[in-house]
C-alpha cells in the first residue's frame, strides 16, 4: 500500500478461525500493517480475532478489551477519544503498556468528512533523516506532558515534562521509535511532545524532520473507513494518526495486543 513496501490489503473470506490468523500473522511480519476488508462482523467478533495474537490490554481505562474512539464525550474538552485530529505516534507511549500490535477496528462510519486515519512507515522514513538529528534523538530523548487528563496517560506526564526514550526495543529486535508528534500549530492537544535537553529550535527542527519524512507521499498511507475494516499494525515498526472529522458517526475501536498480560 506504500511505495517503500509496506501495508497489504487483504479480504476477510471464509473463517477467522487459527489459518487465518496465522496468515495475518505472516503479513503483519512481512508488510508492518494489514488492512482486514469486510473483517470481524461486531467490536467484540475483532477484540476475539485480536486475541489470538496475545494478552489484550483489558486495563480499567479499556472495557472489553477496546477504547472506543467517538464522539459522545462527558468530558468536552477531551482530544483522544474526540472528532479532533490525533497526530502520529505509537501506542503506549504516554500510557506505558508495552503494545507489540495494535488493532483498529470501523463499528460505524456514517455521512462523516475526513477522519481517515494514516499509516507511516516509520523506520523507513527515518533513514532520510539527517543522521545527527537522528543522534540527537536517540542520546537526548524526548519530554511529553499529558493535557487530556482524562485517565489514559500516566500520571507523571500529567501536566508536567516527562522524559522517556525516543527509541525502544522489542525483546531480541534492534531499538525502533518510540514516539507521539506534537500537535500541529492551532490544533487541540491530546498531548505535547519535545526533545530533551536542547534549545527549542534545535526540538523544533528535529521534529519538522520527522514530521515531514514520516508524512511524505512515499512513506504514508491513508484509509478510507468502511465499517468491518480492521487495520492491525506493528507497533513497534508504524506509527499511525488520525485527521480530524466531521458529520454523523464514526466509531473507531482501539483493541491493543500486549508483550505480556498487565
Ligand atoms: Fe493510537
Amino acid at each position: 500500500l506504500i511505495q517503500s513496501g509496506a501495508g497489504v490489503s487483504i479480504e476477510a473470506s471464509g473463517g477467522l478461525g487459527p489459518a487465518f490468523v496465522n496468515e495475518l500473522s505472516e503479513l503483519l511480519n512481512e508488510f508492518r500493517f494489514v488492512v482486514l476488508k469486510n473483517g470481524p462482523k461486531s467490536l467484540e467478533d475483532a477484540v476475539e480475532l485480536m486475541r489470538q495474537f496475545g494478552p489484550i490490554n483489558e486495563a480499567e481505562t479499556r472495557k472489553q478489551g477496546a477504547v472506543m474512539v467517538e464522539d459522545k464525550l462527558e468530558d468536552e474538552a477531551e482530544v483522544f477519544r474526540s472528532r479532533f485530529a490525533l497526530p502520529l505516534h505509537k501506542d503506549g507511549v504516554l500510557t506505558g503498556f508495552d503494545v507489540v500490535t495494535v488493532g483498529i477496528y470501523c463499528a460505524a462510519f456514517t455521512e462523516v468528512e475526513g477522519g481517515r486515519t494514516y499509516v507511516s512507515d516509520a523506520m523507513r522514513a527515518l533513514a532520510e533523516i539527517p543522521p545527527e538529528q537522528v543522534e540527537s534523538l536517540r542520546s537526548n530523548g524526548l519530554e511529553g506532558m499529558a493535557v487530556d487528563s482524562t485517565g489514559y496517560y500516566r500520571e507523571e506526564y500529567e501536566g508536567v515534562w516527562h522524559p522517556f526514550p525516543a527509541f525502544k526495543a522489542k525483546a531480541g529486535c534492534e531499538p525502533t521509535l518510540n514516539i507521539g508528534l506534537p500537535p500541529e500549530e492551532g490544533e487541540p492537544a491530546s498531548w505535547q511532545v519535545r526533545v530533551a535537553g536542547v534549545e527549542k529550535e534545535e526540538s523544533d527542527a528535529i521534529l519538522g524532520s520527522l514530521r515531514r519524512w514520516l508524512l511524505a507521499d512515499e512513506y504514508t498511507y491513508f484509509h478510507d473507513w468502511k465499517e468491518g475494516d480492521l487495520v492491525l499494525m506493528d507497533n513497534y515498526q508504524v506509527l499511525h494518526g488520525r485527521e480530524a472529522w466531521s458529520g454523523r458517526a464514526r466509531q473507531l475501536a482501539n483493541i491493543q495486543v500486549l508483550s505480556a498480560p498487565v
